[in-house]
């Protein structure tokens, strides 16, 4: 550790890598290739960056090491933790809540109290890590309440807070029982970045409903420890990406154009493959998907001989209940479906409950001639990116739901559709299937002007020079 400590320090509640223990107690850890530390990679390393996150297993401890030339500081969670933090508070509360009430939000105290034990143990660790007046860039609805604790602790930070959700509507937001710690946790920081406008909207149209802070565009003004205005807090839209340019590159090789031929040749080589690929989370849409995708059979609009969809769902929280009714239910459908239009060599849908490394996801990208993206909220949608940069032979067409962030960047050249309207989302996929390639090249190549030039260094940068930018706490008191 330097003298004083780190000058950029990441907060966020995975790190980038993961963590096991063998039977003889020795440490090991492999990279988890991840958006963020692709992106804060760079900064990280220039800047002589800490990363701190939970260590990821129960009760593991493990002192912070460095890797790839970050100081990783991992944070010790119990089994209990878990439970009521993660799996609870995190994925059951916030989680429902702040995508529509998709799944009914449950509120309970106790998971509440766990929540904010361990949002203070990840503050101190921040706290212990950062040198005079760093910047501390803290990541996502587990850790809303660690910008106003960092900031008790130590007011000289450049305190950033970035999430990576939607931000609910204030008629839903209200809803949650502590919904003012939230927003006071919020407002420690000095910038709040979101993925859309209207996230940003919400949150500050929020504060202006729950506190008495005076708001004036995207700047709120906190009152100092004797009621004059005091700092300022900006809430504005920094619309994430992936890196662009590695997927590009990945896609081309060699070995993934021949896996991509290898996937087509063993589905029969259809004449259209269409794909999935989500976490089995209910805000996907994954079973409107499907269903419309069995209408579409039912109907004649397409047929199994030359059709199919391949569904990839990832495995994800299967401790909460919500996710285990989920794959009950997807599973069950997509057996339903086969079941009654597959012919012997012929599946109707091709499920997988995997997850795949980034050359299996690059060479389906470019054997699907559909992606379907069609969540009923989702706070960005980086697998609708991938899938554009993996197409530099500008053929595929995006259908993509007007419910994710990406939609606000990529209408000009998906289908977008509302995936409630079942005969919209089936007009849509069967349209896609058919697009002659004239239209399908203008499309992608729309799409691809916005996701190579918008890409993850670029959404870092600008966050991080926004916040760099702003007045430090000293011009303030
Ligand atoms: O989209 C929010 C998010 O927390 C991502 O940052 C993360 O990749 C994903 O959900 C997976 O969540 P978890 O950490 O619960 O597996």
């Amino acid at each position: 550790m330097p003298k004083d400590g780190y000058d950029l320090v990441v907060v966020a509640n995975r790190l980038p890598v993961d963590i096991s223990k063998d039977d003889d107690g020795e440490i090991s850890w492999k990279r988890s290739p991840g958006g963020l530390v692709t992106a804060l990679e760079p900064v990280m390393q220039k800047a002589d960056g800490a990363w701190v996150g939970w260590s990821g297993g129960p009760g593991l401890e493990v002192d912070p090491f460095d890797a790839d030339e970050m100081r990783l500081v991992p944070v010790t969670l119990s089994a209990e933790e878990i439970e009521k933090y993660y799996e609870g508070f995190s994925n059951d509360t916030l989680w429902p809540l702040y995508h529509d009430v998709i799944a009914p939000p449950a509120y309970h105290r106790q998971w509440w109290d766990a929540y904010r034990r361990v949002n203070q143990r990840f503050a101190d660790a921040a706290a212990a890590q950062a040198a005079e007046g760093a910047i501390v860039w803290v990541h996502d609805y587990q850790l809303q309440l660690v910008p106003k604790m960092l900031r008790d602790q130590r007011p000289d930070l450049r305190i950033g807070f970035f999430d990576h959700i939607p931000f609910p509507p204030l008629e839903l937001f209200q809803q949650l029982p502590w919904r003012r710690s939230v927003i006071d946790g919020l407002l420690g920081a000095d910038l709040v970045g979101f993925q859309r406008a209207g996230d940003a909207s919400n949150f500050i149209r929020a504060v202006r409903r729950l506190t008495d802070h005076t708001t004036r565009g995207p700047i709120i003004t906190m009152p100092d420890p004797n009621g004059k205005p005091g700092r300022h807090v900006r809430a504005a839209a920094f619309p994430i990406s992936i890196d662009s340019a590695h997927f590009d590159e990945l896609a081309r090789t060699p070995d993934v154009q021949a896996r991509s031929q290898q996937i087509r040749d063993d589905l029969g080589n259809p004449e259209v493959i269409m794909l999935g690929v989500d976490r089995l989370d209910y805000t996907k849409g994954i079973r409107h998907r499907i269903k419309a995708y069995g209408e579409i059979l039912a109907d004649g609009r397409l047929d199994v001989e030359h059709a199919t969809l391949i569904q990839v769902a990832s495995p994800s929280r299967e401790n909460v209940g919500a996710y285990q009714e989920l794959r009950e239910h997807v599973e069950g459908l997509a057996g339903r479906i086969n079941g009654e239009y597959g012919e012997i060599g012929h599946s109707a849908i091709h499920y997988m409950h995997h997850s795949y490394p980034p050359e299996e996801m690059a060479a389906l990208y470019l054997a699907a001639d559909v992606m379907l993206v069609t969540s009923l909220r989702d706070g960005m949608n980086l697998v609708a990116k991938e899938y554009v940069a993996a197409r530099s032979d500008d053929r595929g067409v995006l259908v993509l739901s007007e419910f994710t962030g990406a939609a606000d960047e990529l209408s000009s050249g998906a289908l977008l559709v509302n995936p409630h309207d079942i005969d919209g989302m089936k007009d849509a996929i069967v349209a896609a299937a058919q697009m002659d390639r004239r239209e399908q090249r203008r499309r992608m190549r729309k799409l691809r002007r916005r996701v190579l030039n918008d890409d993850v260094s670029k959404w870092s940068d600008s966050f991080l020079g926004v916040l760099t930018a702003m007045p430090s706490r000293t011009d303030h008191v």
